[in-house]
């Protein structure tokens, strides 16, 4: 099976049925007339950028998007396996799915991405209504798989890894925003106790730095992309193999005329190097915000989440980043009730949100995933405090956040508009700053679409999530010489 990149070189061709006038899309013996594919994404952006690259294969197929679950012909899943709740979601969604397959027996389902990888033999067998699942590392033989399910060729799950000798590919975009995330990195080799990620997505693959700012060039060039996400599951990682780093991909990127931000996600504190933080305070256009999970601030629990860094650590890092650029700001992930953690273990947590100041976080209660080593471990700790600690611990840093807000009231920010939104029944566009903050602003004229314009907002509320404002410049589509 060709893995991510590797498609094999047979491709589709396509003509017109001089009958019906419809395109008709030949590959191998079977003919593909237009047909509708319903997706469903969990997880993270890593996922979402899959799924991207999945419809783009199946355009080749014949296959467009639809909304409509009824109306589509194949229905696939790209799953998420982190936590339990992101599970429980996904299989009961596949349970109803079999309804559709009763109205409709031509109808093709499959399921990829992170469950399936270690557990798509066990879907195929157990759900009589799902025709195949596929691994994370064969999304690019999509088409093979599609094709081999119309063929007749019963039920199957395919989960093998690339072993290419590199790893190599183009950014697929389906969308026509100009935003783009480009997957530089695949797979982890971290092994934190408590997580799934190096089960279902393999061993880390890094792409070489010259492709990597080929491929951005063209995105800029050709599709009109004016900023970049830098995704892989440890992107500080990113290009051992190849005796490359990403500070050094991120000051090449930072060269290509057109291009106007970089971000990257998610990173590794352990593999955050003095280089990549001067790169914070030297490239002009990465941006200023930075998502660096730390999971815990107890000592003993970072060890025994083996995390490989102290609290200590990880505030320097803080430190040296805001020292490098005085505008940074910082968001984290961390997971509450870690096995046996002690109430002394949660209040050293709490201590270091105060410390590290931090933006935003993301938090969750600890899910034990089968197959991970804290999953094995003894754990005394009762669920109900799992979930008061967390409750406790997100009000205490919205707290902070508030705080932390309040004097953005006031200052201009520049934001670049990605939808509308509605505040209490008025209609407002909404856009993300350089810093990653949302902003939401009340049109000055309601019938203008300022979707994808650059504009400068003065923030008249800021809020522990948000803020809201008038806009005082419309740059349009492009900030042109600026
Ligand atoms: N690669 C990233 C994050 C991957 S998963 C990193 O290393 O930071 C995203 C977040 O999910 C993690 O940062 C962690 O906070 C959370 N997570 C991972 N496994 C979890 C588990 N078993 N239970 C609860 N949260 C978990
Ligand atoms: Fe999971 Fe991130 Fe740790 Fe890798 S570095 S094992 S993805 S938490
Ligand atoms: Fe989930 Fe896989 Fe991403 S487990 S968080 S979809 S890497």
């Amino acid at each position: 099976m060709a893995g991510l990149g590797q498609r094999r070189q047979t491709g589709e061709v396509a003509y017109v049925d001089e009958a019906t006038g419809e395109k008709v899309v030949k590959l191998g013996g079977l003919e593909f007339p237009p047909r509708k594919v319903w997706m469903k994404t969990f997880g993270c952006q890593m996922n979402y950028h899959d799924s991207e690259r999945i419809l783009s294969h199946l355009k080749d197929l014949n296959f467009s998007k639809t909304d409509e679950k009824e109306n589509a012909d194949l229905i696939l899943f790209n799953t998420c396996a982190i936590r339990d709740l992101a599970n429980t979601k996904f299989y009961s969604q596949l349970g109803e799915i079999k309804h559709n397959k009763k109205k409709n027996e031509k109808l093709v389902v499959g399921v990829g991405g992170c469950v399936a990888q270690t557990e798509g033999k066990t879907l195929v067998k157990k759900y009589k209504h799902l025709d195949f699942a596929f691994g994370t590392d064969v999304i690019d033989s999509i088409n093979d798989l599609v094709y081999r399910s119309y063929a007749g060729d019963g039920k199957f799950s395919v989960n093998a890894w690339d072993r290419s000798a590199d790893f190599s590919i183009q950014t697929k975009i389906t969308h026509g925003s100009p935003q783009a995330f480009v997957n530089i990195i695949k797979g982890c080799n971290k092994y934190c106790s408590y997580c799934i990620v190096p089960y279902t997505r393999g061993k880390e693959r890094s792409r070489k730095c010259a492709e990597v700012v080929e491929d951005v060039k063209k995105l800029v060039k050709h599709q009109g992309i004016q900023e970049v996400t830098l995704l892989g599951q440890n992107v500080n990682s990113y290009g051992k193999e190849n005796n490359e780093s990403l500070s050094q991909l991120i000051m090449e990127l930072d060269k290509i005329e057109g291009l106007e931000l970089i971000r990257y996600t998610t990173s590794h504190p352990y593999d955050v190097s003095d280089e990549l933080i001067e790169v914070h305070g030297k490239a002009k256009k990465l941006s200023k915000h930075l998502h660096l999970p730390v999971q815990s601030g107890s000592k003993s629990v970072l060890e025994r989440m083996l995390r490989e860094y102290t609290p200590e650590h990880f505030l320097g890092l803080c430190r040296k980043l805001r020292k490098a650029q005085p505008e940074i700001v910082l968001s984290t992930d961390i997971i509450v009730g870690f096995p046996n953690e002690t109430e002394e273990e949660f209040q050293d947590t709490l201590k270091l949100l105060d410390e590290a100041q931090f933006d935003f976080i993301y938090s969750y209660v600890y899910s034990p995933r089968k197959g991970t080593k804290s999953a094995k471990m003894a754990d005394t700790l009762p669920d109900d405090v799992r979930g008061e600690r967390l409750r406790y611990l997100q009000k205490y840093q919205l707290g902070i956040q508030e705080k932390l807000r309040a004097p953005l009231k006031g200052q201009i920010m520049r934001v670049l508009v990605d939808g509308q939104s509605h505040q209490k029944g008025i209609q407002k566009w909404k856009g993300r700053t350089n810093c990653n903050r949302i902003v939401h602003f009340s049109p000055d004229k309601l019938e203008k679409n300022y979707l994808w314009h650059w504009v400068d907002v003065e923030i008249t509320r800021a809020t522990s999530l948000s803020c809201v404002g008038d806009i005082v410049q419309d740059y349009g589509r492009r900030l042109g010489g600026e």
